[in-house]
Formats: structure tokens, C-alpha cells, sequence
């Protein structure tokens, strides 16, 4: 094997431990998540809390157990256990998610920039899928029954809709304290202020009275 080669490999092993991690690995045991608003500065995260002043309520949620509020356009409601409601999760590259289906509810394409997705669903039946980026696009699909474990790859669109006749409930985890939600209707039909209907038109192969209609809807996120 030639030397710079073997030389290569060594560099790389050594980087890989960073290259591994999406949320940058913690540089102390515990980093409770605190609003300094005085400051007026920013980290990559939030501000740590003294470790001594931590308790036990920083690391929990309470109320998972409650159903979400499906009575909206979609059908739907996740119920997110980020760092915003769970501020032991700051540096810790984690987080997750309850979400509830109404018969016919669908938590509608979007994607988390910054995480990746394992679900699984705890009652009901969801048709679930991701989408995979250009240029093939190909739709990786499938059903989920109770019991049933499928991971969303991070970035990519998916949605998840459930076609059976009763309520639905999926628990998700999720690879980063704050994975952000990209729900592509929302972005690209509500934004505020509105793109232009010329680009939306051109994207979109649509006439642009279409695209006056679908930016006068109520996009609601679920
Ligand atoms: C669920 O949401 C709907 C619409 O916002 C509201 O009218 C209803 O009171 C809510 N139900 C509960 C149990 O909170
Ligand atoms: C994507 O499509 C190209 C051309 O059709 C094909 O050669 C390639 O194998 C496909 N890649 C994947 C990951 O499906």
C-alpha cells in the first residue's frame, strides 16, 4: 500500500470522531439551558446553567402521556420535547416527539435540516415515506402497524399519514436537541413576506392565479 495513502487513513481516523456527530459532542458532564437575554450575545446552543444550581425538573418533561390536539386542517399534532421544553437536553445531540393522527390525519412533507428521524408507532396504522434528493428522488414507502420502527434520513422530506379507521399515535427520536422543522407547503406557499408568483409560477409549473390561491390558504403548522 503506498505511503500517502496509509498516511491518509491515519487523518482520517483521527478526524472522524468529530465528522461523526451532528450536534457538537458536550465539553462538560451537564449544560442546562438557560435565556440570558441580558447579554445580547449567541452560542451554538443554548447557555449553560451553573452545573451546582441543576436539578432533577431540568431533565424532565411531563405530559407526553397526553393525547395532541388533532382538530386542524391536517388532522394531526406533534408535541416536541426539544431543548426549548426540555433544557437538560442542550449539547447532548438529542431530543423527541409524540405525535397524534385523527383517521386521515397526515403530519405533511417537511424535513428537520438537522436531524435525522427513528419512529415508531405505539397505535394505529401509518403510510409513512422519505423522499431521496435529486436526481433520482426516489420514494422509499412503506406501512407502519403498532410496534412497527422506520427512520427518516436527516434533511430528507417525509411525511407520515394515517390511513386506517382509528387514531394513531407515533413516538419519534431525533438526533439533534433542536432538529428545526422545514414543512415544505408552509415554507414555500406561506412564507412571509410571499415569494414572487413569477418564481413560484416558473418552480412550480403552475399558472400563477394557482399560485395566488395557494398563498391566500391558511398553511398551519401541526
Ligand atoms: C382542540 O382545538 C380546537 C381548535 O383549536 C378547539 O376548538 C378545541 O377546544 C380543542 N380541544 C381541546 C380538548 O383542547
Ligand atoms: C440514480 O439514478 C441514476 C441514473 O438513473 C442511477 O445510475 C443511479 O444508480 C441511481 N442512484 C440511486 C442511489 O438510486
Amino acid at each position: 500500500m503506498d505511503l500517502h495513502f496509509n498516511v491518509a487513513l491515519i487523518l482520517l481516523a483521527l478526524v472522524t470522531p468529530v465528522a461523526f456527530a451532528y450536534d457538537p459532542s458536550p465539553l462538560q458532564d451537564i449544560c442546562v439551558a438557560v435565556n440570558d437575554l441580558k447579554s445580547g450575545v449567541f452560542v451554538n446552543g443554548k447557555f449553560c446553567k451553573d452545573p451546582n444550581l441543576a436539578t432533577a425538573n431540568d431533565f424532565v418533561f411531563k405530559g407526553l402521556d397526553i393525547p395532541g390536539n388533532t382538530s386542524n386542517n391536517l388532522g394531526s399534532k406533534v408535541t416536541p420535547v426539544f431543548v426549548d421544553q426540555l433544557p437538560g437536553l442542550n449539547t447532548l445531540g438529542i431530543s423527541m416527539a409524540r405525535i397524534d393522527f385523527a383517521p386521515n390525519g397526515l403530519n405533511p412533507p417537511h424535513t428537520h435540516p438537522r436531524a435525522s428521524e427513528i419512529l415508531v408507532v405505539i397505535e394505529g396504522t401509518l403510510y409513512v415515506g422519505f423522499v431521496t434528493s435529486n436526481p433520482n428522488n426516489t420514494l422509499i414507502t412503506t406501512v407502519l402497524n403498532k410496534g412497527d420502527v422506520f427512520v427518516f434520513p436527516i434533511g430528507l422530506i417525509h411525511f407520515q399519514y394515517n390511513e386506517g379507521k382509528t387514531n394513531a399515535i407515533a413516538i419519534a427520536a431525533l438526533s439533534s436537541q433542536n432538529p428545526g422543522v422545514i414543512t415544505i407547503a408552509n415554507a414555500v406557499f406561506g412564507s412571509k413576506p410571499p415569494i414572487s408568483d413569477n418564481v413560484l409560477a416558473k418552480a412550480f409549473q403552475l399558472d400563477k392565479k394557482v399560485i395566488d390561491y395557494l398563498q391566500s390558504q391558511s398553511w398551519v403548522n401541526n
